[in-house]
């Protein structure tokens, strides 16, 4: 189980390590939880609302637990014109959530991403590191059922 006071007791509280715990904590937990901001400003003797300001400015990190099953559509230009902003309103449909969101059983979670570098093979859906390209809306639909 994960304990914070055993990864701080390998750092010093220099700023410079802050955003170093911050990635570990966000590899080993999936997210950066509220308790952890409060231990985080006491080891560093920073305010809450600085850590908060880090966290939301980088997308690595993340305030919310994400779910097992990570769906990244493609908002970028190309997939966008090749209608990806209709695959992520057919997501949000199916699984209740949006963009940005985990499903109450924490099973999915809903993402963009500004481009894969795929653009020829728009629209594009990243599904837990696997990428699926010209996707309709009825594959997205069959794609989730697989999950
Ligand atoms: S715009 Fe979607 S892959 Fe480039």
């Amino acid at each position: 189980m994960f304990n914070l006071n055993d990864l701080l007791m390998q750092y010093t509280n220099d700023k410079e390590n802050l955003i170093i715990i911050l990635k570990e904590i966000q590899n080993i937990n999936g997210y950066i939880s509220q308790d952890n901001i409060k231990e985080l400003s006491n080891f560093f003797k920073i305010k809450e609302n600085e850590i908060l300001a880090i966290i939301k400015f980088n997308k690595y990190l993340s305030l919310n637990k994400k779910g097992k099953i990570l769906i990244k559509v493609c908002n970028g230009p190309m997939c966008t014109k090749k209608g990806s902003n209709f695959l992520i309103k057919k997501i949000e449909k199916i699984l209740d959530i949006k963009e940005g969101e985990t499903t109450k059983d924490g099973k999915f979670s809903l993402e963009t991403k500004n481009c894969f570098k795929k653009c020829g093979n728009a629209p594009n859906v990243e599904i837990n590191g696997h990428l699926y390209s010209n996707v309709t809306e009825d594959e997205i639909v069959n794609l989730l059922k697989k999950f």
